[in-house]
């Protein structure tokens, strides 16, 4: 692929960025509706949902005028299955499959929103019509979820739509693999797997490696009980962190990439999947890439469930076919890592930040954060909390706008205790 036809697919898709943002169609296609299949909604039925969505549209004959999207997580998991219509962006919760035949003919044939449907605010008991006018979104910011419940994970075009890929044409055509790790280092990103090592300066280490073979990895293992940041981003945007590694592998020297991924994550591993073989068909992935002489592969390996296997070295023997034990460090990755050659290693959420540094820049990363660490977190919220889903806020915010505002505090108005 060409810089010109990633811009025509861009160009090919606006209709459906306009419709997403509260615009009317140009194409047609006058109404989207978003359902929620991440893990936690697909539990509670949103592919049945979704599938009788499509024949109900049939039946009334407003099949070519409605999109239909299976989306990743939205975050109020909570209140799940989630939907939104667009362009008037209503937000429908705990919608039940006996519902869907209601939504189509009053809200999509007659156009009279379902109040009964609509979210209703935890503390005020009203009714709230639009998504980011809860409490639930309004103190977040989302950066590296922002495309999870935005787009069709598994439709490559509706990634390229909002961006996707430009990153990645940006740094092949206008930086050297310096300038990429210099704004690594610059927009001060942090690792997001748990040790928080600054990503700029593991890209370094592993470009200053002298070899004919080098490797990028993904660490998706996410083992930490409770935790599904890792699940939901590639649940609901696998392109972007398949776009990031393609990046690092610019940035360091590597043409082939790993993503260890959790084998009880079934929904993540096929989206990825499809993610790659997309990526692939549209020669984002493979030899060339933008006719740029650059070469990039990815490759997914199951875990099988240890703990340890999400520690990076036992992670890298893991790869390799062997008992996923740790391995004494030094020597780093960076130095001797995957098959004995340079590698990085980076945890999901840090990848998906990567894009939108490079798109955005330094200043805009490092507008939101602390002094010493930029950007935003995504937290998982689960156990005693009234919404119990997934958020993501700037570094730096407190617990208590996390447990209290956002997560709606503590079921029966309990007093918070520990997290
Ligand atoms: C016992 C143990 C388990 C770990 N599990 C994970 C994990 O599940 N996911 C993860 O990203 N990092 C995990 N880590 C951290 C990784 O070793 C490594 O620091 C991280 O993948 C680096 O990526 P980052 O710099 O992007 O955070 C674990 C570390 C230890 C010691
Ligand atoms: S899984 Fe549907 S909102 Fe999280």
């Amino acid at each position: 692929m060409k810089l010109s036809e990633l811009a025509a697919i861009k160009a090919k898709m606006e209709s459906v960025v306009s419709v997403r943002s509260g615009e009317e169609a140009t194409d047609g296609v006058r109404k989207h509706v978003l359902i929620c299949g991440g893990t936690g909604c697909t539990s509670s039925n949103s592919v049945t949902i979704s599938e009788t969505m499509k024949a109900e549209l049939e039946k009334a004959g407003i099949a070519d005028e409605v999109k239909v999207v299976l989306t990743g997580c939205f975050g109020l998991c909570a209140l799940g299955p989630i939907m939104i219509v667009y362009p008037e962006g209503v937000f429908y919760s705990a919608v039940k499959v006996e519902d869907v035949p209601e939504i189509v003919k009053n809200h999509l044939v007659n156009g009279e929103v379902v109040t009964r449907l609509v979210y209703k605010d935890e503390i005020t008991g009203e009714h709230v019509h639009s998504l980011m006018e809860t409490r639930f979104y309004k103190s977040q910011k989302r950066v590296a979820l922002r495309n999870c419940g935005a787009i069709d994970p598994e439709d490559i075009e509706e990634y390229i739509a909002k961006d996707g890929y430009a990153a990645l044409g940006k740094v092949l055509t206008e930086m050297t693999p310096q300038g990429v790790i210099d704004t690594m280092k610059e927009s001060g990103l942090r690792g997001r797997g748990g040790g928080g090592f600054p990503t700029g300066n593991k890209w370094q280490f592993a470009a200053n490696s002298v070899s004919d073979k080098k490797y990028v990895v993904c660490n998706a293992d996410e083992g930490d009980p409770g935790a599904f940041m890792d699940r939901s981003i590639l649940e609901g945007d696998p392109h972007a962190v398949i776009e990031a590694m393609a990046i690092a592998g610019y940035a360091i020297g590597a043409d082939e990439g790993y993503v260890y991924v959790r084998a009880e994550y079934p929904i993540a591993v096929r989206r990825l999947q499809k993610a790659i073989d997309q990526a692939r068909e549209y020669g984002l992935l493979g030899k060339d890439i933008f006719g740029t002489g650059f070469n990039f592969d990815l490759n997914i390996r199951l875990g099988a469930g240890a703990f340890v296997c999400g520690e990076e070295t036992a992670l890298l023997t893991s790869i390799e076919g062997k008992r996923g034990e740790p391995r004494p460090r030094p020597p780093f990755p960076a130095v001797k890592g995957l098959f004995g050659q340079p590698t990085i290693i980076n945890n999901v959420e840090t990848y998906a930040n990567v894009p939108q540094i490079i798109l955005k820049g330094v200043e805009w990363f490092t507008s939101m954060g602390t002094e010493r660490s930029k950007g935003t977190k995504v937290f998982a919220l689960g156990g005693k909390i009234t919404n119990t889903g997934l958020v993501e806020v700037p570094m730096g915010t407190t617990l208590r706008t996390v447990i209290e505002e956002i997560g709606g505090g503590i079921p029966g108005g309990k007093k918070f205790k520990a997290a």
